[in-house]
């Protein structure tokens, strides 16, 4: 596949913006929920279910061999795209969400004790919430949360004041899931790190929109969704280093996790595969490796600028609407807008710009604290993807003009 370098070009390998919902050409700005795929992941995915596929792993048939080759083809893909040193620290997943339950239960369950800490700041997704609450119940652990400002900018100034001996492990987002900025994920890292404390990263909407190198952030772990990237759902990555991940026990029970089990005792395999118990979604891994190649092959360049004048022409446009008001402003930022309009429901919005045709997320945002501590009971959110253009943010903001008025 040659270079992608513009819209037009990039637009034609994702048949589901073709779409014609409620009348429209659909606009789909819910791309911080999930992104549409491209051509070559459904047509990868739908060639393995025609007839490559073979449980992996597992027999010494042709099928197998090749479902195993694309597997194992796709971890080696990961590594290399956020530059782990070795394949094995690639853990595949369903998702974010498991892979932070999983180093919950395995990492927090082994070393989280009476009286310690899980140090999070107030805008994380509940995925990086209630699996650490769940754990420090059992553990007799509890949460410290870091706040964020009036702007959702985190309060690293008090960076100090929570990194207390207690803390054990600190949990973030590389990008809130609503406020769209750029965390200074490197200095949490570094200043973790002076106390030896580990630092898990969820990268759900990091490494969509930043150049992820583990090994330059410095994190322990690092989470992402592959659905969040272009690829299959039911697909993620739990990046860990080694070291830490031998030390950990694991999580699920199963298959393809053991090295030898008789009703006394049960041996682990070796890394990664003591994490990945049971049939994976093979087909999905592969798909999610197949995506990660997609977006390597569009221009960094293109994507650059294109996600600046994207998030510029959203920015002035919203800012012309009299009463709204937009969380997360600063600098970083992704063009990903969570904003409210006075006096009016989100959720009322959102039904009005679906039936215009335009794809939008309203309510929580899986971020309760966060949008509580703004003074709200839920959000609109409008996400873009490199895929977006400013013709349909155009339609967008007429849109949003016209919804606000129907409702006032
Ligand atoms: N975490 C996803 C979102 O923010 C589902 O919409």
């Amino acid at each position: 596949m040659g270079l992608i370098r513009n819209l037009n070009e990039l637009r034609e390998h994702f048949p589901a913006l073709k779409q014609v919902i409620n009348g429209r050409k659909i606009v789909y700005f819910d791309n911080g929920a999930t992104t549409q795929k491209p051509l070559c992941v459904t047509s990868l995915v739908n060639m393995m279910n025609e007839g490559i596929n073979g449980n992996i792993h597992r027999a010494v048939h042709e099928l197998s061999a090749r479902s195993t080759e694309l597997y194992e083809g796709a971890r080696e893909r990961v590594r290399k795209f956020i530059n782990a040193q070795y394949p094995e620290e690639i853990i595949f997943t369903s998702g974010t969400t498991a892979g932070l339950n999983l180093l919950a239960s395995s990492f927090g369950g082994k070393f989280l004790n009476e009286g310690d800490s899980v140090l999070l700041t107030e805008a994380e997704h509940h995925s990086n919430i209630v699996p650490w609450q769940m754990v420090c119940e059992r553990r007799g652990a509890k949460l410290k949360v870091m706040p964020v400002d009036e702007d959702g900018i985190w309060r690293f100034d008090l960076i100090e004041r929570y990194l207390t001996p207690d803390v054990k492990i600190v949990s973030v987002a590389h990008i809130s899931n609503v406020l769209g900025l750029v965390n200074p994920v490197e200095e949490i890292v570094s200043a973790a790190h002076k106390k030896g404390i580990p630092v898990i990263l969820d990268g759900a909407q990091g490494i969509v929109h930043e150049k992820v190198d583990v090994r330059k952030l410095g994190c322990d772990f690092y989470l992402f969704s592959g659905h969040k990237l272009y690829g299959p759902t039911g697909t993620g990555v739990l990046y860990g280093k080694k070291a830490l991940l031998e030390n950990m026990p694991p999580w699920l029970g199963g298959g393809d996790m053991v090295d030898t089990v008789t009703f006394e005792k049960t041996t682990y395999a070796a890394l990664p595969l003591k994490f990945e118990a049971g049939t994976p979604n093979f087909i999905g891994a592969a798909g999610m490796g197949e995506a990660i190649n997609f977006t390597e092959s569009v221009s960094e360049e293109f994507l650059r600028n294109h996600e600046k004048a994207l998030t510029g022409q959203m920015l002035e446009g919203l800012g012309k609407i009299d009463g709204l008001r937009i969380y997360g402003t600063g600098k970083g930022k992704i063009p990903l807008f969570s904003f409210s309009v006075e006096g009016i429901h989100p959720t009322d919005l959102a039904m009005l710009l679906d039936k215009m045709g335009i794809a939008v997320r309203s309510g929580m945002m899986c971020a309760e604290p966060l949008i509580r501590r703004f003074g709200c009971h839920g959000l609109l959110r409008a996400s873009l993807a490199m895929y977006n253009t400013s013709e349909e943010i155009d339609y967008f903001l007429k849109s949003l003009q016209r919804a606000v008025k129907m409702l006032t």
